[in-house]
């Protein structure tokens, strides 16, 4: 079997409440295994721990108890960051920087230079929708272009992990869109992605495995389609169906042992017809 991109063993976090006898539970023996390849969700409530998870995981808040490992290797040492790429759940950079010198910035941290990283940068900046915002300051920049622009600095080095702290927070509909395909281009080429969204109809189009948190505990894991499958029902949607075909089926559902729940007409979701009306103004 190959090392899995993400293991977390039993970890648990605790933070102090100032002035007061009390502590804030963040997480609670938590374990999670993410294989190479795949698309992991993690997800849960507002405060359930689900950054905290994260940055145990990228080194940047020491467990009090369990570990955390990154292809093998402990998230405590440095070396288990080389080949992650991580966007932060509020994003903070270098107000005076432009896109473009944000990347190079970036780049030359994770050992880039020359052309390679003059050819990554111009290839980033197209691949999440910034080309007219390349030379702009990033103080500047909107909350949805600040995740595009985190989101292209987190994949600066072609890293093999990569963990994203709600990526389509503030991006409106086509933006998301381009996100959610870019993280199925990521999975295509090999990548390993962990994420954390609430945007549930997003994480079923895109994730393979689901982890649903509450309270800093894992209360539900698993194969995304074991998760949501209904196991006792089968939908047919059927085109052009005539009242009498469908006078037929009722009477042949009523006379078997089984029973008809719901006929209904198949709806297109709201971010379809959104993209359908907006699709000349992008
Ligand atoms: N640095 C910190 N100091 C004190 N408490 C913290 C700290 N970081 C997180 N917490 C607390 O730990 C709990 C989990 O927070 P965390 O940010 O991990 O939640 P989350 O699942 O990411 O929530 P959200 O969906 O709102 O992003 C919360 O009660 C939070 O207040
Ligand atoms: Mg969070």
């Amino acid at each position: 079997m190959s090392t899995p991109a993400v293991q977390i063993e039993n970890i648990s976090k605790f933070f102090p409440v100032p002035l007061r006898r009390q502590r804030v539970q963040a997480v609670k023996n938590l374990s999670l295994v993410v294989e190479p390849g795949q698309v992991y969700g993690l997800l849960g409530p507002n405060g359930c721990g689900k950054s905290t998870t994260l940055k145990i995981l990228l080194g940047l808040v020491t467990p009090n108890s369990g570990r955390a490992l990154v292809f093998g290797k402990d998230s405590r040492e440095y070396r288990s960051r080389r080949d992650v790429g991580f966007l932060p759940e509020n994003p903070y950079f270098h107000k005076f920087l432009t896109a473009a010198e944000l990347l190079s910035f970036h780049g030359r941290i994770c050992g880039l230079s020359g052309k390679k990283l003059t050819a990554r940068i111009d290839e980033l900046i197209d691949l999440v929708g910034l080309r007219d915002a390349r030379d702009r300051r990033v103080g500047g920049f909107s909350k949805g272009m600040l995740q595009r622009i985190g989101l292209a600095q987190a994949l600066v080095h072609d890293p093999g992990l990569i963990v994203l702290d709600e990526p389509t927070a503030g991006v409106d509909p086509a933006g998301s869109h381009q996100i959610r395909d870019l993280i199925l281009d990521l999975k295509k080429r090999g990548k390993t992605v962990l994420l954390t969204s609430h945007l549930l109809e997003q994480v079923q189009e895109i994730c393979d495995r689901v982890g649903i948190m509450a309270r800093g505990e894992m209360i539900r894991e698993g194969a995304l389609k074991d998760l949501v499958r209904v196991k006792n029902q089968t939908e047919f949607v059927i085109e052009n169906s005539t009242p009498e075909l469908a006078a037929q089926i009722q009477n042949l559902v009523a006379a078997s042992s089984a029973s008809l729940i719901a006929t209904r007409q198949p709806e297109r979701s709201l971010e379809t017809v959104f993209l359908e009306l907006t699709a000349g103004d992008r």
